[in-house]
């Protein structure tokens, strides 16, 4: 299937994007994540319960951004970006920063961002490199009241009404290494106008595969590259 060479392009993006970077997915191992439940660690509930718990696992989470790399996969659709005569939105349900050190500018991290931190006294949102376990004060506003800029299960993801407006215009819409189970985000395809074509690219058909009209099967890290320069030599 053809689409306009000026077309505007949705991409979502999940864990496995950044799998062979070496982040590990959510759910590849039994429903643990870095050996945690996801309740555990990763809703407001959690933070109130055990907020030193919480912020230490996401401050084991930024440290290892250290430790990783984009691979062709991030590189490739910051190629798209740059290349693409039309409009390119990267919608990301990840928080490493892969996709920026990648090269992409115009990415939406929908549930947050691993290196920002918030104040929940002044709501400030920052950069943020550190610990923020022992509590540092905000360098706003002085509370010790910083958390990391992440969406949590139960509360909304960022940036809702610029993606859906994205989808609902799009000619192409792509989502890579997302299992599909998690919404918003698994619902964007079906926002998707009739006529946009809509691809697939994970390892395997993923729960939200019947609403794709095109599968490339295989890691993203051989997948991407070649659909990208599909794309541009169309
Ligand atoms: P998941 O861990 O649920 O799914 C990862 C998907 O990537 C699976 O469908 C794998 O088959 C696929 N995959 C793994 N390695 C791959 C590779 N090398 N190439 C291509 N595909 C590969 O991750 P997400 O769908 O991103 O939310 O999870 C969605 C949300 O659930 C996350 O953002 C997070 C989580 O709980 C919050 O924290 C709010």
């Amino acid at each position: 299937m053809q689409i306009a060479p000026d077309a505007s392009i949705v991409v979502l993006t999940g864990a496995g994007i950044s799998a062979e970077s070496g982040l590990r997915t959510f759910r590849d191992a039994g429903g643990l994540w870095e050996g945690h439940r996801v309740e555990e660690v990763a809703t407001p509930e959690a933070f109130a319960r055990n907020p030193d718990l919480v912020q230490r696992f996401y401050d084991a989470r930024r440290r290892q951004l250290r430790t990783v790399e984009p691979n062709a996969a991030h590189l490739a659709l910051a190629r798209l970006e740059q290349d693409w005569p039309g409009e390119v939105l990267l919608v990301t349900q990840n928080v490493d920063d892969l996709h920026e050190r990648a090269g992409s500018r115009k990415v939406l991290s929908m549930h947050g961002e691993l290196r920002k931190a918030r104040c929940e006294a002044c709501r400030t949102v920052m950069a943020w490199a550190e610990d923020l376990e022992p509590r540092p004060p905000c360098p706003a506003c002085g509370a010790r009241s910083l958390r990391p800029h992440i969406v949590w299960f139960g509360e909304e993801p960022l940036g809702l009404p610029t993606i859906f407006d994205a989808v609902s215009r799009c000619g192409l819409f792509v989502a890579i290494g997302t299992s599909g189970v998690v919404y918003p985000a698994a619902g964007l395809v079906g926002a998707t106008p009739r006529s946009a074509r809509t691809i697939e690219v994970n390892l395997e058909r993923s729960s939200m595969a019947n609403a794709f009209r095109e599968h490339r099967v295989g890691p993203a890290t051989e997948v991407v590259p070649g659909l990208v320069r599909e794309l541009l030599e169309a």
